[in-house]
């Protein structure tokens, strides 16, 4: 089973993420958190890349590498893991791509985007996607409170972030597998909405 999760940057995901982990973990269930981009070392590599906010790049540049980092990921790790049973948790999947890379920066028409994204991914399909979705006013104040600096992606401003969140809320209302969440609730009420669903899926 393939879940992923969705959503602009400070919605909240790594700590859903986190508590899903640990739930199943609890119930005996093998499971694989990995992230995008990353999770193998390559596609680290190409997120180094990506992140660096010194390194200046293309639109288009950036989709390819974006893609280049999935196509690596799911190859490597996700697809065996998928073979061997394993619950495996996305921390974002091509639906970013479309999101920040279709919506945000307008590379390329979103049908071709689709169609990238197919050959990167391989044909492999979230069961369920968790779209954490919230106002992009409250994602950058969340953002601001945590310490560190900002990578290259966050270096984009509102009227970018604006555009990423409609991208998700047109990929909510056109996919089945999307679950719409008020990222604004408390993270124990979150969870157990999300729990609800996969111990659903599971059984
Ligand atoms: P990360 O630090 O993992 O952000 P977050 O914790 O919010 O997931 O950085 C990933 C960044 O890359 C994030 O700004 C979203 C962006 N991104 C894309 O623009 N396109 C993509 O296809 C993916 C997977 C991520």
């Amino acid at each position: 089973m393939l879940i992923s999760f969705e959503g602009i940057d400070g919605c909240g995901k790594t700590t859903q993420i986190m508590l899903l982990k640990e739930r199943l973990m609890r119930e005996k269930l093998p499971v694989e958190v990995l992230r995008e981009p990353g999770g193998t070392d390559l596609s680290e590599m190409i997120r180094s890349l990506l992140l660096n906010p010194d390194v200046q790049m293309n639109p288009v540049t950036e989709l390819l590498l974006f893609s280049a980092a999935r196509a690596e990921l799911v190859a490597e790790r996700v697809r065996p893991l998928l073979q061997q049973k394993v619950i495996v948790i996305l921390d974002r999947f091509y639906d970013s791509t479309v999101a920040y890379q279709g919506f945000g920066r307008g590379s390329l028409p979103i049908k071709e985007i689709h169609h990238l994204n197919k050959i990167a991914s391989q044909g492999i399909e979230p069961d369920a996607t968790f779209f954490l979705d919230l106002d992009v006013d409250v994602a950058l104040q969340r953002r601001m409170a945590q310490s560190g600096g900002h990578d290259r992606m966050e270096l984009a401003g509102q009227p970018f972030y604006e555009r990423v969140r409609d991208g998700f809320l047109y990929l909510a209302k056109t996919h089945a597998r999307f679950i719409q969440l008020d990222a604004t609730r408390k993270a124990e009420d979150l969870h157990q909405q999300i729990w609800q669903r996969v111990s659903g899926m599971i059984r």
